[in-house]
């Protein structure tokens, strides 16, 4: 399907003479939108809760917008938790679903009555002490169930490669042992394909979870309140890539739990997600202006944006659609590499890609980068990390995070006096 520029080209120049590029863009509209897609989807299990994954796009604007929605947030880090409870999210709305997590996460979590989703089997002694014996009611616990996890449209997922999560046995064995330490409610959760295509994953992990919960019951005599689907339903980030529908995947979801939790007395478990890609992803772009253009083997186009703006081409080779402003119906026509500044080769936002002639001075819209995008950002090089600005439902635009200055990036220095007195005299020298 054609990619969606949900902003037009004269308002978008406008907005570059108020904010220079690069910046992250989003849509208030669309991240609207699928958070009440998803609920509707789910609205069959009275329980059901997205906890949005902060990672993705940790930006109080946007997860305030999704709380106001009825979105809780999975937080990875202690500084997550902070930034959770700093939007008013709060309590078993908020979820730690994190892994090798350090002592002062699992207190601070438990002081904010959070959810605790433990990854590994001695993460039970670990809580345990971190809590002074006072263990939550509830605890929720990652299964990784090894092999190979198959589901049509997708490569095969290989959860015995993944470090996350326990085996079924440490599962059994885990919630023996905290049931023992007066642990009530159990939750379980897995995450085993990431950018899942087709609408398959989901429906196939919740029979997977949903045949365990009953054998966590039926072996251990124990309540399992929630299953927790996690992330991991993709995005079409290419034109060709069919969108994933929300419905069916809802629906498929409810065939599972009808064929499997009903029948065994397990209709009131309440199903959750952790999505984060699939909320926001393609409601943000980066948007950035071509600086140069370079030939040499190759055609180039230098842009004002790198990978420290956006990791995931120079990461894992990822696909992002490029539309170039204004020239939405123009024949594609030529070959460019659309690279950053970064002294790194990998620092290519496309190779080889077919786009309408470009020049210096053409605004680009990096589809896609909603999620896991402005968030995956670094430093490397001096660079800075860009702003962020909403798209408000009235079209009004507003900054979310304003750029980092140098001052940002020499902040964390401000132990080496020597050092901070020679900046200051240099930034005095240098104006
Ligand atoms: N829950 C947990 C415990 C996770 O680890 C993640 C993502 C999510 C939820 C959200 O997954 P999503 O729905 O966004 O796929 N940086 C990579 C993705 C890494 C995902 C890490 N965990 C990328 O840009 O593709």
């Amino acid at each position: 399907m054609a990619k969606r520029v949900f902003i037009g080209r004269e308002a978008l120049e406008e907005l570059c003479r108020c904010y220079p590029t690069p910046f992250h863009l989003y849509d208030e509209r669309e991240i609207r939108s699928r958070a009440r897609a998803l609920n509707a989807a789910f609205s069959w299990n009275s329980g059901f809760k997205e906890y949005f994954a902060v990672k993705a796009t940790p930006t109080p604007a946007i997860v305030r917008l999704l709380a106001e929605e009825g979105c809780g947030c999975d937080c990875a880090t202690g500084v997550e938790l902070m930034l959770a409870a700093a939007c008013g999210v709060t309590g078993e709305n908020i979820m730690l679903s994190s892994n090798d997590t350090p002592d002062d996460d699992y207190r601070l979590a438990a002081r904010m009555g959070a959810l605790i989703n433990l990854d590994s089997a001695d993460m039970v002694e670990c809580l345990s002490r971190a809590l002074g014996g006072a263990l939550p009611e509830t605890v929720c616990l990652r299964l990784n169930p090894g092999g190979s996890f198959e589901v049509p449209d997708n490569p095969a997922g290989r959860p015995a490669e993944s470090k996350f999560g326990m085996t079924e046995e440490q599962i059994f064995e885990s919630c023996r042992r905290l049931r023992a330490a007066g642990v009530e409610h159990f939750g379980l959760h897995s995450f085993l394909l990431s950018n899942a295509q087709g609408n398959g994953y989901y429906p196939a992990l919740a029979r997977l979870l949903f045949s365990r919960a009953v054998r966590m019951r039926d072996e251990l005599g124990v309540a399992i309140s929630f299953v927790d689907l996690s992330g991991g339903v993709g995005v079409a980030y290419r034109e060709e890539d069919a969108e994933a529908d929300i419905a069916v995947i809802g629906a498929g979801v409810r065939t599972a739990y009808e064929d499997i939790l009903v029948p065994a007395g397990m209709g009131d478990v309440a199903i959750f997600a952790e999505l984060g890609r699939w909320m926001c992803g393609p409601a943000g772009a980066l948007v950035t202006r071509v600086i140069h253009k370079k030939e040499t083997y190759r055609t180039f186009l230098g842009v004002d944006a790198c990978a420290a703006d956006l990791m995931r081409p120079a990461l894992y080779d990822a696909y992002h659609h490029i539309t170039v402003m204004g020239k939405e119906d123009a024949p594609r026509t030529h070959a460019y590499n659309v690279v950053g500044g970064l002294c790194e080769n990998n620092d290519q936002f496309a190779r080889d890609r077919i786009l309408p002639e470009t020049g210096v001075g053409d605004l680009l819209f990096i589809h896609d980068t909603g999620a896991h995008g402005h968030a995956m950002g670094y430093n490397y090089n001096g660079k800075l990390r860009s702003a962020e600005l909403l798209v408000g439902e009235d079209g009004s635009v507003r900054l979310i995070r304003r750029a980092e200055k140098p001052g940002d990036y020499f902040a964390t220095l401000d132990i080496d006096e020597d050092f901070t007195a020679a900046l200051t005299r240099g930034n005095r020298q240098w104006k």
